[in-house]
């Protein structure tokens, strides 16, 4: 049974120059087998010491998280690296190196001093060092690697705010360091190189392009990351990896296709949901919002078309004020999949449940 008990206290720390104070106290907490969210540069996590494997059977209890969806280790330093991994390849060194601290998550051999249910169970193990100097500190003052997956309710949307914590884990949870939005807003990128070729398992802040540079022989490990029209998922890519994942409560319609054709879709099905009685809710660029403009529909803006640092940032943020106006369903377009727009398209496949809505192709009204 999930804990519902606990009164969560909230710290406020500033992000750039966090006080000793709240990080102490995050840190004392920590290391006695609480838990405590902390901003990270993409998402909010929810930490728990990694060498505690009772702390860590905390955190699949308060998200509602299966057992079988390993957990990222956070780590402050590089020097940390090999405690919390074994084997470490040379183009490990060369990856953390180049991008860490950073959104880049490396997928590893896990040393015995791992506890297993980090990792799912896994002889692998997933190692960050985060770019974001309260989770640095956190780490630092609590001298112990942070087992932290982001901090929502299991299938929510990740968290971009302490306040969207509160919404999923208050009561459930020890400590929120308030250190306000994060600036990615997206989760890092996972790179598996215990494959040969490595492989990537979800896009995110560190672009398959800056890899390739690195990696030429990248693979995509899910098969819909190369095509809009694929079906299922190849099967058990990277555990936890489930295709309705990052989800809004309503259903979400992705809408593929060239400009004008799409939006035009997306207003004749809009109609269709208002006509039926059903709240429509609807993500659009800046430059977009006006062809809805006339429908009773629930608008959220994320930003300038283009934008996909911006439109990354507010995306999860946008699918959680739909769900608190209550709308039964989100129609959003696709974004071109290069650089940022790779991540924000998989978050929103994930979130569609895999299904894309062609507005090339002839409407069945
Ligand atoms: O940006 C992020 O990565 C955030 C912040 C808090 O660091 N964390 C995050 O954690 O998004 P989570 O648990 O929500 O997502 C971690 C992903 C999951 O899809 C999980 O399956 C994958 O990483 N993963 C973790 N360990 C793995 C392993 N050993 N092998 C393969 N995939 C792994
Ligand atoms: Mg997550």
């Amino acid at each position: 049974m999930a804990p519902e008990s606990i009164v969560t206290r909230v710290l406020a720390v500033d992000p750039d120059v966090p006080q000793p104070e709240p990080i102490r106290a995050a840190a004392e907490v920590l290391l006695a087998g609480g838990l405590v969210a902390f901003p990270t540069e993409t998402v909010y996590g929810l930490g728990a010491n990694a060498r505690d494997a009772a702390a860590v059977g905390r955190i699949f209890a308060a998200k509602g998280r299966p057992a079988s969806d390993p957990i990222i280790v956070h780590i402050a330093s590089l020097g940390q690296l090999d405690e919390v991994a074994e084997h470490v390849p040379t183009l490990a060194r060369r990856l953390a190196q180049e991008f860490w601290p950073g959104p880049l998550t490396l997928v590893l051999r896990r040393p015995a001093g791992i506890p297993a249910n980090v990792s799912a169970g896994l002889p692998t193990v997933a190692v960050r060092m985060p770019q974001h100097q309260v989770a640095l500190a956190l780490a630092r003052a609590a001298g112990t690697p942070i087992a932290a997956p982001s901090a929502n309710l299991f299938a929510r949307p990740s968290p971009t705010t302490a306040q969207h914590v509160l919404d999923d884990l208050r009561g459930r949870i020890d400590v929120v360091l308030d250190g306000g939005p994060t600036p990615i807003g997206l989760e890092s990128t996972v790179l598996d190189l215990t494959r040969d070729p490595p492989a990537l398992l979800r896009p995110g802040g560190v672009s398959a392009e800056a890899l390739r540079a690195l990696i030429p022989d990248l693979h995509l490990a899910t098969l819909y990351l190369a095509s809009a029209a694929a079906g299922a998922p190849e099967a058990a890519a990277s555990p936890g990896m489930l295709v309705r994942h990052y989800s809004p409560r309503a259903e979400l319609l992705l809408f593929g296709g060239s400009g004008a054709a799409a939006l035009a879709r997306m207003r004749a099905t809009a109609r269709r949901f208002i006509a039926a009685g059903k709240a429509v809710g609807i993500l659009t660029p800046d430059e977009e919002c006006d062809v809805f403009g006339d429908l009773p529909a629930h608008i959220v803006r994320l930003g300038p078309q283009g934008d996909m640092a911006e439109i990354g940032r507010r995306l999860f943020a946008g699918m959680r004020e739909l769900d608190a106006a209550g709308v039964a369903v989100i129609l959003v377009r696709g974004v071109p999949r290069e650089g940022m727009g790779l991540a924000i398209w998989d978050r929103l496949f994930r979130a569609a449940e895999g299904r894309v809505i062609d507005a090339d192709a002839d409407d069945p009204g």
